[in-house]
């Protein structure tokens, strides 16, 4: 059965005690606060008065696609042509694309775990089973080789990597995915690389383009990004897949039949937003940076609650576990679920539970939010862990 969606889900309830006129301190949706940077809002309305209102090809128009293969070419040293693009709406979109071309009933995908929500429902909407591999805490939350050679069955279609990964905001260092690549050459799985927060890292960490790992990898690697994340262009609906040709023509076919191409607005805003001045990118960048310095600093003083500092995305992945049994604001506490709707409904703090991203005793709290209102976020679980 597909499941809906657990951070929309968050999300929802939250805003209904919102409209209630409650003033929830919303930590569960993840998409950043910030509006599209005006450059590419003026493209939209050019595009709009200049009436490219219309249908365009199903895969995306050709300046976009040829946009988007430049940035692999120049900026990941993967020589990328126009053709393998395929422009969805939004990177969901694109990973559901991706895996309707690849799988079926009776194929397994390997997908580390914790995942990013949609993951394992996707895999299912196609016939194929996920098969999740447990990374712990103490492993960094990263999968090893041994455990992906022991995943791999005849039946394996795919492994999804997904680095900077959304829940835990883990990145995987550039030897630690060669290490993997090497692996997964020695077999026929091809690799789904969900490279979203690609351009959300800090400190130390560095973002790695998966198919740029090795010359053999391209033709078995679908790359997916999009600019909702790094341009705050959520509700524009703009992702991409890069594709071996023979998957891309498939995965274009597909869309044609399923969606026909992604609004044509959009698809100008985003050639604004690849193409034009990458400013507002900095200075978002800069204050996730500050964000993220903020909300561990608060962590750490928060009672019986740990997080591994996030190398990229803009979430905390905070261990809760240790309150678990116990009565928080009156209320029985005694798993991630419990925790967050208590939460909830006695602190006003929305954060989404571990168990939707298939770890239980966590809790996910997205730092794309502004600092006032981390800090009465902060302020409030305080008070209400020690209730
Ligand atoms: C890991 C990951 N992949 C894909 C997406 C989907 O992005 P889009 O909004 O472009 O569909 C998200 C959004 O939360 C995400 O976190």
């Amino acid at each position: 059965m597909i499941e809906p969606s657990a951070t929309i889900a968050m999300g929802t309830e939250a805003r209904k005690l919102k409209a209630r006129g409650v003033a929830v301190l919303d930590f569960a949706l993840g998409e950043p606060d910030f509006d599209t940077p005006a450059n590419i809002q003026e493209a939209a309305i050019r595009a709009m008065r200049e009436g490219k209102t219309h249908y365009t090809p199903p895969a995306g128009i050709p300046e976009l696609r040829e946009a988007v293969a430049a940035v692999y070419t120049d900026h990941h040293g993967v020589k990328t042509d126009a053709a393998q693009v395929v422009v969805s709406n939004g990177a969901k979109h694109a990973i559901h694309n991706a895996l309707m071309a690849v799988c079926g009933p009776g194929d397994e995908v390997v997908i580390p775990s914790p995942y990013w929500v949609s993951y394992s429902d996707l895999v299912k909407l196609t016939g194929a089973t996920p098969v999740l591999v447990p990374t712990p805490e103490s492993a960094g939350f990263k999968m090893t080789v041994e455990q992906f050679r022991a995943a791999v069955t005849p039946r394996t279609k795919l492994l999804m990597i997904n680095s900077p990964s959304n829940p835990t905001g883990v990145v995987y260092e550039r030897s630690e995915l060669a290490a993997l690549a090497e692996e997964v050459l020695k077999t026929d799985v091809g690799v789904l690389s969900d490279e979203i927060y690609e351009q959300l890292t800090y400190g130390d960490a560095k973002p790695t383009c998966f198919a740029g790992l090795h010359p053999d990898l391209p033709a078995r690697t679908i790359t997916v990004s999009g600019v909702s994340k790094t341009y705050a262009m959520t509700g524009w609906r703009i992702g991409w897949t890069v594709a071996p040709p023979a998957v891309s023509k498939f995965i274009g076919d597909l869309q044609s039949q399923e969606t026909s191409n992604p609004c044509s607005v959009s698809q100008y805003a985003a050639i604004e937003a690849i193409t034009g001045p990458q400013d507002s990118v900095k200075e978002m960048k800069a204050q996730f940076t500050r964000r993220r310095a903020y909300v561990l600093e608060r962590i750490e003083k928060l009672p019986g609650v740990t997080c591994l500092p996030p190398g990229g995305a803009f979430y905390a992945f905070m261990n809760v576990a240790s309150h678990f049994g116990r009565v928080l604001g009156g209320k029985q506490v005694d798993d991630s679920t419990s925790f967050c709707l208590t939460a909830l409904s006695q602190a006003n703090v929305a954060l989404v539970m571990g168990s939707a991203f298939g770890a239980e005793g966590f809790a996910r709290m997205s730092f794309a939010t502004d600092l006032a209102t981390l800090e009465k976020g902060f302020d409030a679980l305080e008070k209400f862990l020690a209730s």
